[in-house]
C-alpha cells in the first residue's frame, strides 16, 4: 500500500497549503489542456479551507472548471456544517465559475433521492473502464479515526463496489451522509491527500510506513492514479526516516 504512494512534508506554516494550491492548478490547466475540462471532487472538513481560500487568487479558465464534493453531510446548503456552504465562502463566491459548473450534493428529506440525483450529475464526469466517473482530481481529507470523505470506521459504505455514491448512516455522528465510494476514488486521475496535526501521526505513520494490514478506512483506498500526501511536521511526525 505505502509504495504507490509519493508524500511530502511542509515545515513552515502556510508551506503545505501553497503547495496544495500550485498542484491544483497544475492539474486544471494540465486537464483543459488535455480534455477542454477540469472536474475536480472537493473535500469538506478544514484541513482544505485555505487552499479553496488561495485559490481564489488563481488565474484560471473557470468555464471550464466543474467543482463536486466528495460528501456531503445531512444538512441544507446554507448550513453552517455544509460542505458546499464551506466551499461556496471560501471559494466560489469569489472566482467568475458559472453556475452551472457547480455539482453540490443536494441533501433533501430524502437522501436517497439525494444520492439519485448526485448519481445523475456525476453523469458530466468522464468515465473511467469500470465506467464509473474518473475526476481529475479528488482532494482528500482525514480524520483523526482514518476516515476519508465520509467512508468512516465499520461503516456499511466501505464494502460498496458497483455503485459511485451512496448514503451512509455514521453511528459515531447520529447523522447520514452522502459519499462518494471507494471505486470512484480509486479511479481518480489524481488524488490529494491533505493531512495535518499530531493526532493523525499514528494513521499516517500506519498507512506510509506500515506492512499493510488495514485497520482504518484510508488503507483501504487503492489508487489507480497518481495519490499524493501533503503533510505537515505534526502529521508526519511518527513516520520513520526510512519510509
Ligand atoms: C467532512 C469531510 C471529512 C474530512 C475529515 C477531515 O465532511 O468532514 O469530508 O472527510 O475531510 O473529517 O476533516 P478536517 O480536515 O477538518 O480534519
Amino acid at each position: 500500500m505505502k509504495s504507490q504512494y509519493h508524500y511530502q512534508i511542509y515545515l513552515e506554516p502556510g508551506q503545505l497549503e501553497r503547495a496544495a494550491t500550485r498542484r491544483w492548478v497544475e492539474l486544471a490547466r494540465e486537464s483543459i489542456r488535455a480534455r477542454n475540462s477540469f472536474h475536480v471532487a472537493l473535500a469538506g472538513g478544514s484541513t482544505p479551507k485555505p487552499v479553496y481560500h488561495l485559490l481564489q487568487q488563481e488565474e484560471l479558465e473557470w468555464d471550464k472548471v466543474h467543482l463536486y464534493w466528495g460528501d456531503e453531510r445531512d444538512v441544507p446548503a446554507d448550513h453552517p456544517e455544509s460542505n458546499y456552504l464551506m466551499v461556496k465562502e471560501a471559494l466560489i463566491d469569489h472566482v467568475p465559475i458559472p453556475v452551472d459548473n457547480v455539482h453540490p450534493i443536494g441533501v433533501q428529506a430524502d437522501i436517497e433521492k439525494s444520492v439519485e440525483e448526485y448519481r445523475q450529475v456525476l453523469g458530466n464526469v468522464h468515465r473511467s473502464p469500470n465506467g464509473l466517473p474518473c475526476f481529475d482530481l479528488v482532494m482528500l481529507g482525514m480524520g483523526d479515526d482514518g476516515h476519508i470523505a465520509s467512508l468512516f470506521p465499520e461503516s456499511s459504505a466501505l464494502t460498496v463496489a458497483d455503485t459511485a455514491v451512496v448514503s451512509v448512516y455514521v453511528e459515531k455522528l447520529n447523522s447520514w451522509r452522502v459519499t462518494l465510494t471507494y471505486p470512484v476514488l480509486n479511479a481518480a486521475r489524481n488524488l490529494m491527500l491533505l493531512v495535518t496535526g499530531e493526532a493523525k501521526a499514528p494513521i499516517v505513520a500506519q498507512v506510509l510506513g506500515g506492512d499493510g494490514d488495514e485497520n482504518y478506512p484510508v488503507q483501504k483506498l487503492a489508487p489507480q492514479g497518481r495519490a499524493e500526501w501533503y503533510l505537515d511536521q505534526a502529521a508526519a511526525s511518527q513516520l520513520s526516516e526510512s519510509t
